[in-house]
């Protein structure tokens, strides 16, 4: 399978397309990324890495993050974290706040704001938040291999004055007794690990632990057990895209986990990791090209885990 000519095919029919969507503006900063990028990237349980339009221009991940957060939280509390957030799709927006009344302040799942709250404060873990985001930062540059990494400071500043909502529910998680440290910190750690930046390459380079059973084959790794990456993946399947997962699951067919910088990160289950990016949002906030890119992609190369 030819998958350079794949991608180069997917990004040359989607060359038209470029723009759709809506970029998201409620983090103001976000709203000055030009809509007109398009880039996707592969990197194969056997090393090889394949790029094709704006692969190596740095995004912001968003969502995207709360994968690795999630590794890293199980890694730090094991399977206990489970008490404190749900793994079950939510079937509402990524910052909805009406299951969490109903259901006592857990949140559904890791994936929703709500549940990525909480796994940051399993991250903090009785350290300051400086530290955390120190951590979250050295663990995605050791994943992607790539000490160039940063966290884009203006896009957390812009979130830190504009996250109404998330402080909305990290107060009233803390209602509840399931946020242990102070709000403005676990916020602090939240809207930092939401600004790193990085590039399609980078990303799908990061992921890759997540198609190969959770061992790293190009650095030898073992990042997780391959039951826990079995999990992730199958969090991301069912979460990965909030209200959307039943749609992308239904025309992708893989693993994923989208941002509303317009990133997506796609597991192929011992084949491969992909990264796609491209900031316009459908209505349900993921990437509306980037959707579209990954389904054709899995439609040529038949990786779909169904
Ligand atoms: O908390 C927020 O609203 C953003 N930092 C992240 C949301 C996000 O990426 C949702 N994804 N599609």
């Amino acid at each position: 399978m030819d998958l350079q000519a794949i991608i180069d095919d997917i990004a040359l029919s989607l060359a038209e397309r470029r723009g759709e969507g809506k970029v998201a503006d409620y983090i103001p900063e976000l709203a000055k990324v030009d809509p007109n990028q398009f880039g996707i990237a592969l990197t194969t349980v056997d090393g090889q890495v394949f790029t094709a339009g704006d692969a190596a221009t740095p995004f912001s991940i968003q969502s995207v993050s709360k994968v690795f957060m999630l590794t890293l939280a199980l890694g730090k509390a094991g399977e206990g974290i489970w008490k404190r957030v749900g793994r079950e799709p939510s079937g509402s927006a990524f910052n909805s706040i009406v299951q969490l009344e109903q259901e006592h302040g857990i949140p559904r799942n890791p994936f929703i704001n709500a549940g990525a709250i909480v796994v940051c404060d399993m991250v903090l873990a009785g350290h300051k938040p400086k530290e955390a985001i120190g951590e979250v930062l050295r663990f995605v540059r050791y994943l992607a291999d790539d000490e160039t990494i940063s966290i884009d400071r203006a896009v957390a500043k812009s979130e830190t004055q504009t996250g109404f909502r998330n402080h909305a529910l990290a107060n009233f998680m803390r209602s509840f007794g399931n946020l242990h440290h102070e709000v403005d910190h676990v916020l602090g750690v939240y809207f930092h690990q939401c600004a790193i930046a990085m590039t399609c390459r980078q990303l799908s380079r990061a992921g890759l632990f997540l198609a190969a059973h959770g061992h790293d084959p190009i650095s030898g790794y073992s990042v997780v057990s391959p039951k826990r990456a079995r999990r992730i993946n199958a969090l991301m399947l069912t979460c990965g895209h909030y209200d959307g997962s039943g749609d992308f699951a239904f025309h992708v067919g893989l693993p994923g986990k989208s941002g509303v910088g317009g990133g997506i990160l796609a597991i192929a289950p011992g084949k491969a990791s992909i990264a796609v990016w491209s900031p316009g949002l459908n209505k349900v906030g993921n990437s509306a090209l980037g959707s579209v890119a990954l389904e054709m992609l899995a439609a040529r190369t038949g990786w779909s885990v169904f």
